[in-house]
């Protein structure tokens, strides 16, 4: 009875209308010197179209195994400059209130 019951909670999660459901790891918060900066999975899953192997596991693994990169380790491709190049997408050596919005 009690594994019938958590077998349909987790096929109604499953199955459960998309809207609500979480992209990706969510929203993350950056906390950082230059001003916090907020990735959303949203953007770079949904509306970017990647996958979700062009960033896990290398180079991140989750918020626990968080390890500061500095921006200009950023500027010689690490991290978000891995993309934020000015070719892919807009550059890490410009735009800062693009990522750094507080
Ligand atoms: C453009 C890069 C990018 C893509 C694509 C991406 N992620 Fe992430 N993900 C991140 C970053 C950045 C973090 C935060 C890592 C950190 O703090 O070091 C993260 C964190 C996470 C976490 C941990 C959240 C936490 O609170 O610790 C999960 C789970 C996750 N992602 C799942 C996914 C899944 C599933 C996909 C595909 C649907 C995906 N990610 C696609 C960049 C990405
Ligand atoms: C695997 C490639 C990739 C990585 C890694 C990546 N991005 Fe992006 N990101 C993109 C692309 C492509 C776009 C869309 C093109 C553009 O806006 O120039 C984008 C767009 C954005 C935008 C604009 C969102 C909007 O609403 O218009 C922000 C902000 C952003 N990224 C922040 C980050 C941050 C912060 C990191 C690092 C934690 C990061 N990205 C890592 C590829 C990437
Ligand atoms: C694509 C998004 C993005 C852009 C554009 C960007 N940054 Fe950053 N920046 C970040 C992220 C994410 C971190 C935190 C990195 C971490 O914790 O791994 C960071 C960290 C920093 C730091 C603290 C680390 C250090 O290097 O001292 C400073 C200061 C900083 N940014 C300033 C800037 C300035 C100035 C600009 C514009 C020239 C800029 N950033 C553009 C995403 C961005």
């Amino acid at each position: 009875m009690t594994k019938w019951f958590v077998g349909q909670a987790l096929l109604l999660a499953l199955t459960a209308t998309p809207t609500f459901a979480t992209i990706g790891g969510g929203d993350i918060q950056l906390a950082n010197k230059g001003g916090a900066v907020l990735f959303s999975h949203e953007v770079h899953v949904e509306s970017v179209g990647l996958k979700c192997q062009e960033c896990h596991p290398k180079p991140y693994v989750n918020t626990n195994q968080h390890k500061a990169v500095s921006m200009k380790a950023m500027q010689k491709g690490a991290s978000c400059g891995a993309c934020h190049n000015g070719a892919k997408a807009f550059s890490v050596k410009g735009d800062c209130g693009k990522c750094h919005t507080k």
